[in-house]
């Protein structure tokens, strides 16, 4: 008995019972749009689930609609494979293509009558949700389509995503798949995206082109909270690998969108069964309503019925040849091409940029678009003032397609490509092989500017508060020469800027404090902005490699033999670490103590080694660090971090709502403790027994 005055198992069913609520009307909320009570109601019966729960951690659940506002926070996504390849689809742009694709159909499989299930092709993100009896149990990205990352903490905070079907498929009297893939696509509405836009915008956060990189980009947060916080919405509309206890009862696509649906999953209303000229019927019903729509299309989807003519008819190399993609015309407008401006970015790009009159496209107002470079203006004949053809590829990116000479003002001027940085004015040189021109001067202003804006982003040490605006100022008012020059900033020193408080500049410190102290390695060269290291390499590189010495001493063939680094990222890193400049900014970063090493044991031989010999593992939420830097702390004093809970394990250290962790643990008699003792630990206290 505890507080709530309840035995374990009168708790328990309590729990059930409220969950299955909490789950109905979670659905009539998000999926069909018909509450059936009100949010305070909703609340009572959450705050009693929470309570329970808290009582009784034994009843800890991952899917518990509880577990909807997110919690847990990663250091960064693990990739799996997909069961099966998710393909991309071949494009049909017009109606002779889509003909094309049926008479190709046609010749695959003779002689037989079409029917195909059409939907509407959302402008998201593809995902794919797994269930093991009826529960949700993971969610994986696209990615390159053989592997995706594990995005499963973040789903689940996906308010219309069903986390537990069992109970639906009861209804319904469909029987429960041992294993269910669900693939979908993740989205964000428009006027969701307009709300969060303006909220972000009011603090100060960042603003989403469009909605989907709004989506993409709350899908791939670190912190689950982050996701939750955002509106998005899971629309599937197919399935992956299935096993069922009795034998597949879907044979069509129809079949299984429907039986979906009745599992709980959002679908799009709009799908439809339909016959060849039933889907131009459709195409021309989706174009023309397109705008009126609650989310982004940016075209159909068409795909045969029949699950055996699926299979039957097969693959390509890259793309089903049951399914098509027929696009909708891009959004075209004409606008002027007031002049053609040139950025110069951090690796010292000249990129051209069409200024244009502002202009509406698809809802958006459009007043700028990258010409990416010099080839790419002459092909399409551009001259300042010219009026030109925009449009949006795929309704996102804005770009000018092609100027429009009989509308080209007397006197306008042919575009000359500068051969200079606009900057410093030092000589721009087109390697060979390359359509751009750069500035190579290292120490060019533009160039050192985006390289420190990119060092302090989000796809850099993501130093939290510290806006890119401010770090123009500063690298403009000269105060900020290198992102080293960042962690030797004082309060006077921010306190001479224009609109800088003390609350702010105090922030801006600590953040870069913390920073210093707290950045792992594969984030520090990450933000070293190396050519061609993204996230992925960076984050290859960091495993293998003790700290920055040891990288910068690498030759190509150490590099080489990692993952995914081949001949010409390895010249990359090379050359990087060979510039005496780069070399320079190495020592400052070691010199102030921003100096991260990989943690494991044999980096610091020297180091005492507590937890030689012992095991550990984690589970449940731990307060105040994160479960990689406990698991770094474990390695770093010589103890090992287990996979599984088994009889060697040592120790579980327990967290808040712990998972089956525990129970197990429980059952094999293995010491678990809290995350105080495990501190205690660290410090070589000693603790007592459970
Ligand atoms: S079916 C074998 N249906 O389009 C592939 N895909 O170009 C079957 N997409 O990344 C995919 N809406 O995420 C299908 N109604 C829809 C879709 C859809 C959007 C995306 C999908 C994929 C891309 C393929």
């Amino acid at each position: 008995m505890t507080g709530t005055g309840q035995d374990s198992a009168t708790a328990r069913s309590r729990a059930l019972m409220l969950r299955a609520q909490l789950e109905h009307h979670n659905y009539q909320y998000y999926v069909l749009d018909a509450p059936e009570i009100s949010d305070a109601e909703y609340d009572v019966l959450l705050r009693e689930l929470q309570t329970l729960e808290a009582a009784y951690p034994e009843l800890a659940d991952p899917n518990s609609p509880t577990k909807r506002v997110g919690g847990a926070v990663a250091q960064g996504f693990t990739s799996r494979r997909h069961r099966q390849r998710m393909f991309s689809l071949d494009n049909a742009l017009s109606l002779d293509e889509w003909r094309a694709f049926l008479e190709r159909l046609a010749r695959v499989l003779p002689e037989r009558d079409f029917t195909f299930w059409a939907d509407p092709k959302f402008d998201g993100l593809a995902l794919e949700v797994i269930y093991e009896d009826g529960r949700f149990v993971s969610a994986l990205t696209r990615g390159d389509g053989e592997t995706g990352e594990d995005v499963t903490d973040n789903i689940r905070t996906v308010r219309n995503l069903p986390l537990d079907i069992t109970a639906r498929a009861a209804k319904a009297r469909l029987p429960v798949p041992k294993l269910l893939e669900v693939r979908g696509e993740v989205v964000i509405t428009k006027a969701d995206f307009h709300a969060l836009n303006d909220a972000q915008d009011e603090a100060g956060g960042k603003v989403f082109a469009n909605p989907r990189n709004a989506a993409a980009g709350s899908v791939r947060q670190l912190d689950s909270r982050i996701t939750a916080s955002r509106p998005l919405k899971f629309f599937a509309y197919g399935i992956g690998q299935t096993e069922w206890p009795l034998g597949d009862p879907w044979p069509t696509q129809r079949a299984l969108m429907e039986g979906l649906a009745a599992f709980g999953f959002q679908t799009a209303k709009q799908g439809r069964a339909v016959d060849a000229a039933g889907v131009e019927a459709l195409y021309a019903e989706l174009e023309e309503g397109r705008d009126k729509l609650p989310f982004e299309i940016d075209g159909m989807v068409v795909k045969l019925d029949r699950l055996d003519w699926q299979r039957e008819a097969g693959f390509t190399a890259r793309a089903p040849r049951w399914a098509i993609a027929w696009k909708f015309a891009p959004h075209q407008a004409e606008t002027v091409l007031e002049r053609i401006d040139i950025q110069v970015g951090r690796t010292g790009v000249l990129t051209p940029v069409a200024i244009l009159t502002p202009v509406q496209l698809a809802g958006v107002t459009v007043s700028r678009a990258t010409l990416h470079n010099e080839d790419e203006i002459r092909a399409k004949n551009l001259h300042e003032g010219d009026t030109v053809v925009v449009q949006r590829a795929g309704d996102v990116i804005p770009e000018v397609v092609r100027s429009v000479p009989e509308k080209r003002p007397e006197g306008a001027r042919e575009f000359v490509f500068p051969h200079i940085c606009p900057s410093c004015g030092s000589k721009a040189e087109r390697l060979s092989g390359e359509a751009a021109w750069r500035c190579l001067n290292i120490s060019c202003p533009a160039v050192l500017r985006q390289a420190i804006v990119f060092f302090v982003s989000k796809a850099g040490l993501d130093i939290e508060g510290v806006g890119k605006r401010w770090i123009e100022i500063l690298v403009d008012k000269g105060m900020v020469k290198s992102p080293a020059d960042l962690f030797g900033l004082t309060m006077d020193d921010l306190m001479k800027l224009d609109r800088m408080g003390e609350k702010l500049a105090g922030n801006f410190l600590a953040a870069i404090e913390q920073a210093r102290l707290n950045t792992p390695l594969f984030k520090l060269i990450g933000a070293l902005g190396i050519r061609q290291v993204g996230a992925q390499t960076a984050r290859t590189l960091a495993g293998a490699f003790a700290d920055l010495d040891a990288l910068s001493e690498a030759t190509a063939e150490d590099l080489q033999a990692l993952p995914d680094i081949g001949p010409e990222v390895a010249a990359s890193i090379r050359a990087f670490f060979g510039n005496p400049a780069n070399h320079e900014l190495l020592a400052r970063f070691k010199s102030i103590g921003l100096w991260p090493r990989k943690a494991v044991a044999e980096t610091d031989g020297d180091a005492p080694k507590p937890f030689a010999g012992k095991r550990f593992l984690f589970t449940g939420a731990l307060s105040g660090m994160t479960r990689s830097q406990a698991e770094a702390e474990v390695e770093r004093l010589g103890g090992v971090v287990s996979g599984s809970v088994s009889k060697k394990l040592n120790f579980l250290v327990v967290g808040q709502d712990p998972g089956s962790k525990l129970d197990k643990a429980r059952t094999l008699g293995v010491r678990v403790i809290s995350q105080d003792d495990f501190e205690r630990l660290t410090r070589g206290e000693t603790v007592s027994s459970e």
